[in-house]
Order: structure tokens, then sequence, then C-alpha cells
């Protein structure tokens, strides 16, 4: 079933975008590098590095390895999301967004709560950039349901506050975003194909849920209009994490 032309993303590609839909599909599948040390992730790199061409740094990593692990996948021309989940107050963020834009990452995330002052100060921190990354905003962690956030104070459900975060987020100037599957088609409505849309908790029919609460299968979440999928455990777990990365590309260019 293709996707209806209300949910597809654009993209600025240097290069016009791939007709093979599996191409199409690993340029919009990153993989995430959670492992604890520049030595599993250069490991993990080598195997998948000829599957795929996103790979996420995230806190473990980057806390375990530093800036230094990003060099190489950079040099070696790959694209890096650095996954750091910024929220402090505007004038640290707006130093860390700086610093991360400085490493030729291409997408940085920051957490919507930290109100629109904070997101307002990072866009900003971007400006006069070349080629900056895209500033992604965490509307509500995938493995957080409803019980999860009355437990901090949040009485709205998952997608109520997700579509309060990205309105908040687009009023501070920001176009990119993170959330579930479930919310995707609503903010791709809200953004129009200029949102960046990134979707984890992507979980292949049969793969292990674990953590995660609000999960889809690849194609779906596609269909609902993501721009990037985000796969972690499914792929980097495998007996064979290219095969793996494989079979899912293949389940995307379904949706393509
Ligand atoms: O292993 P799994 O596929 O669940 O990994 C999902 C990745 O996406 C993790 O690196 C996690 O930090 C990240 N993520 C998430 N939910 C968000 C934002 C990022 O699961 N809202």
């Amino acid at each position: 079933m293709p996707i209806p032309e209300r949910l597809n993303p654009t993209f600025a590609y240097a290069a016009p975008a791939p007709s093979d839909p599996v191409e199409q599909a690993r340029q919009r599948l990153i993989v995430a590098l959670d492992v604890p040390d520049a030595a599993a992730a250069n490991e993990l790199v080598a195997h998948l590095e000829n599957t795929v061409t996103w790979f996420k740094v995230g806190l473990e990593l980057f806390t375990a390895a530093g800036p230094a692990v990003i060099e190489p996948l950079v040099r070696r021309g790959h694209s890096v999301f650095l996954d750091l989940k910024f929220h402090d107050i505007p004038n640290t963020v707006a130093g860390a967004v700086r610093s991360a834009a400085a490493l030729g990452v291409r997408l940085i995330t920051l957490h919507a709560v930290g109100g629109p002052a904070m997101l307002s100060a990072a866009r900003a921190a971007l400006e006069g950039i070349e080629n900056p990354p895209e500033l992604l905003a965490v509307t509500v962690l995938t493995s957080m349901d409803s019980s999860q956030l009355n437990s901090v104070g949040m009485d709205r459900s998952p997608a109520d506050q997700v579509e309060l975060m990205a309105r908040m987020g687009l009023a501070a100037g920001l176009r990119g975003f993170v959330c579930s599957a479930q919310e995707v088609a609503t903010l791709r409505a809200l953004t129009g194909p200029e949102g960046v849309l990134v979707v984890p908790g992507i979980r292949p029919a049969g793969a292990d849920i674990a953590d995660q609460k609000r999960i889809a299968p690849p194609a779906d979440a596609l269909r609902q209009g993501a721009s990037y999928l985000v796969v972690g455990r499914p792929i980097t777990q495998a007996s064979d994490p290219a095969d793996a990365a494989d079979a899912i590309l293949r389940q995307m260019a379904e949706a393509l």
C-alpha cells in the first residue's frame, strides 16, 4: 500500500533520492549503537556499514567513549545522529548544541519538556552555521505510557502530550520531532512534508518488545509518515546484525 501524499516527508538530499525502494529505505534507517564502549561500537559498525548509512550515538556510548567516537564515523562517510536528549537551562543547551554541531553530526536531540525558551535558544545557537544539523525535540519517550506519565505529574494521554509538545516546538521554530509510530500521523499532519519525524520503538513482527511501550513494525511507521526509523536491539542483538538490518530494509521498502 503506497504512502498517502499527505504523509509523505520530503528530504533535502544532496543527490536526487534513489529510485530503488531498498536504497530509499537505507537512507531512512538509523541503527542505535547502544553499546558500552568504542571497541564494541567499532565492531558493530564494521558488521553493518555495508548495509546501513546512519548510526545513532546515545548516552551509553558517548558517556563511555566521548566525542572521539563520532569522528571515524563521519570520516567514513556515515551520517551520525547524536542522541543526548539535552534538557537544561537555555544557555547551557545552546552551548551543548554548538558543541554537537562542531562534531559534524546531522541530527541532535533535546527534550521538548525543556520548554519554549530552551528550544528557541537551541535553534538560535545554530544560526550562521553552514549546513547545520537538524534539531529534534523528543516529545514523549517511547518507553512512557499513561501510567509512567501520570507518575511525573503529566495527566494527558501520551498522544495528547506528544501533540502539545509538537505544537510548542513548532511555535519555537523547530521542525524536527521524535515520537512513536502511534503519533507520527498526527505530527505529519501538523508539520507538513518538511517535518523531520524520527520514530524509535520499531519492532519487526515477533521481535522482543523489551522496555518499549509504544511500538510498531517498520513498514507501518513509514506509512504513518515517519521520515526516519531508529532501530536498536532488534539489529544490534541479532546473531547476524547485517542480516537483521537487511530484513528491516526490505520490510521498509514494502511501504516505499
Ligand atoms: O533497542 P531499541 O530499538 O528499543 O532502541 C531504541 C533507541 O531509540 C534507543 O537508543 C533509545 O535511546 C532511543 N529512543 C527511544 N525513545 C525516544 C527517543 C529515543 O527509544 N523517544
